[in-house]
C-alpha cells in the first residue's frame, strides 16, 4: 500500500478521485496478453426475426429447441415458423430453466436418430445453453458427454447453432459458455469452447415485452454482477475496459426504473438488450483479471436450493465484496466514485457506500439480497464450502477463496 494511501487512511482524511488516480498510477500492474475473437453475428431491432429465412440454408436439416411455452403465447414461436417456411424444421420442446442435462440428453438422441445439422434456440440463456451443450454432445466422442463438465474433456467440433434471444441477462448469445445442472446429482457446472459460439443472434427487444416482471429483474441482475465480476477486481492499467463496463453500469442504473415503470418502451428494452450482450461477450474482460467467485458460490445456491440465477448473485455478491474489501479496495472505491458519484466520505465509509448503493439498487428493481429472504440458512451453506474443498476449486481474482473464507 502507498504512503500515499497509508496517510490517507490513517488520518481518516477524505479521498478525491485524483488521489486514487495517483494511487492507482503509481502501484497499477500492467494489461494481461489477451486474444480477442468474436464470431458471432448479430442481428438487432425489430421484426429481425424475418431474417431467419436468410440466414440458415435451405439445406439444413433445423432442429429448434425451446422452452415451457413463452415463445407459443408471446407469437415468437410463429413469426420463426413463418420465416422457416419451406426448410425442414423439427422442434425439441421442454427446456426448463437451469437446464438439465437429462433433458438435454434427450434432444441428443432426437437430434442423432432425425440426422440434424443445425440448431436453433429459440428462448433464453437456458434454452441456449442447452442448445451449446447439445451441439457439443451430438459430436462428443468420448462414452460420457457430462465429462465435458465433470472432468473438463476438451471437445473438438460441435453441429453449428444459432439464436433468437428472447430475454437479455446472460450473454449467451455472443458468447461460447453455458452452463447445465444435472439433476441426479444437484450440480450445475458452466464449460466453454470456441466451437459453442452461435453462427448467429437475432436480438429482437420487442419480444422482450413479454418477460414477466422477475425475470426482468434477474436480467438486470445478472447483467449488472457480470460486469462487476470483470471490473472489480484490481488495477491492471486498463482505462478503457474500466469505462466500458462503468458505461453497461451506469445504463443499467439509468434504464432499470424505466422498464419497470414502463415495460412497453421499446427504447428502453433495446438499451436493456445490448447491455446484457456487452456485459459478457468477452471484450470488457480483455487484458483484465477476472473474479467470477459470486457465479461460482451462486451456481450452487441454484443447484441446491433452486434459487434463480439472479437471485442467488443479488444475496452473494455484496457478501464477496464485503469479504474481499482489502483485495478490491481501489477497484471499490472507484466505482463508488465512476458509478455511483460518492464523494467526501473516508476510504473504508466510501467502500461500505459502494456496496449498500449496489444493495439499494438490487432491492430497488425488486430483487432481495439475503438468505433469510428465501429461509436458507448459513448452516445449510457449509455444503457449498465442503463442495468447493471436494473439487479442489480455490476462486476470485487472487485465486484465494476456498472453504473456509
Ligand atoms: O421456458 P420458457 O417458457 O421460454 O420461459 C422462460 C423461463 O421460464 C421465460 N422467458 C424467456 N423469455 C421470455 C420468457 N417469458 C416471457 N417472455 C419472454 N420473452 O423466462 C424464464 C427464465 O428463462 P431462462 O432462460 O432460464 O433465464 P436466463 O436467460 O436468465 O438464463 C438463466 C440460465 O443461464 C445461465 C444461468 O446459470 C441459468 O442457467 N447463465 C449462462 C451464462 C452464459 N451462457 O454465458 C452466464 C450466466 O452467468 C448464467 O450462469
Ligand atoms: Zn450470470
Amino acid at each position: 500500500m502507498s504512503k500515499l494511501l497509508r496517510n490517507l487512511i490513517r488520518k481518516n482524511l477524505k479521498i478525491s478521485e485524483s488521489d486514487i488516480d495517483r494511487k492507482n498510477r503509481k502501484e497499477r500492474e500492467t494489461m494481461l496478453n489477451f486474444v480477442y475473437h468474436n464470431p458471432v453475428k448479430v442481428v438487432f431491432g425489430r421484426g429481425t426475426i424475418a431474417k431467419l429465412a436468410n440466414l440458415v440454408k435451405m439445406d439444413q436439416k433445423i432442429m429448434m429447441t425451446y422452452g415451457g411455452g413463452s415463445i407459443r403465447q408471446n407469437g415468437v414461436y410463429n413469426q420463426v415458423m413463418d420465416a422457416l417456411k419451406g426448410h425442414s424444421v423439427i422442434e425439441f420442446s421442454g427446456i426448463e430453466p437451469n437446464p438439465r442435462y437429462e433433458t438435454c440428453m434427450k434432444a441428443v438422441e432426437k437430434a442423432k436418430t432425425e440426422g440434424v445439422n443445425f440448431l436453433l434456440s429459440v428462448g433464453g440463456g437456458s434454452v441456449l445453453d442447452a442448445t451449446k451443450f447439445i451441439a457439443a454432445a451430438i459430436r462428443y466422442e468420448g462414452e460420457d458427454p457430462w465429462d465435458i463438465f465433470g472432468k473438463r474433456m476438451p471437445i473438438t467440433s460441435a453441429v453449428p447453432l444459432g439464436c433468437v434471444m428472447t430475454l437479455p441477462a446472460t450473454g449467451s448469445e455472443m458468447n461460447s459458455i453455458a452452463v447445465i445442472s444435472r439433476e441426479s446429482t444437484l450440480e450445475k457446472l458452466p464449460f466453454s469452447s470456441k466451437h459453442i459460439f452461435p453462427q448467429f443472434s437475432i436480438l429482437d427487444p420487442e419480444i422482450t415485452f413479454s418477460l414477466p416482471r422477475r425475470q426482468v429483474t434477474n436480467g438486470i441482475v445478472d447483467t449488472f454482477v457480470h460486469v462487476l465480476e470483470q471490473y472489480l477486481t484490481y488495477n491492471v492499467n486498463a482505462p478503457l475496459q474500466d469505462r466500458q463496463a462503468e458505461a453497461i453500469l451506469l445504463t443499467l442504473i439509468e434504464e432499470a426504473p424505466k422498464v419497470l415503470e414502463d415495460p412497453k418502451d421499446y427504447d428502453v428494452r433495446a438499451n436493456l438488450v445490448w447491455c446484457a450482450t456487452h456485459g459478457l461477450n468477452g471484450l470488457i474482460a480483455c487484458g483484465v483479471p477476472q473474479d467470477w467467485a459470486t457465479h461460482m458460490i451462486g451456481h450452487e445456491l441454484t443447484a441446491l436450493y433452486g434459487l434463480d440465477h439472479g437471485q442467488s448473485l443479488a444475496i452473494v455478491l455484496p457478501a464477496v465484496l464485503q469479504h474481499q474489501r482489502k483485495q478490491k479496495g481501489l477497484k471499490l472505491v472507484q466505482y463508488a466514485q465512476h458509478v455511483w458519484k460518492i464523494k467526501g466520505l473516508d476510504y473504508d465509509e466510501t467502500i461500505d457506500a459502494a456496496i449498500t448503493q449496489t444493495v439499494e439498487f438490487f432491492r430497488s428493481v425488486g430483487m432481495p439480497t439475503r438468505l433469510s429472504d428465501y429461509n436458507i440458512t448459513l448452516s445449510d451453506c457449509r455444503t457449498v464450502a465442503e463442495r468447493f474443498e471436494q473439487r479442489g476449486t480455490k476462486l476470485g481474482e487472487h485465486r484465494a477463496i476456498g472453504k473456509q473464507e
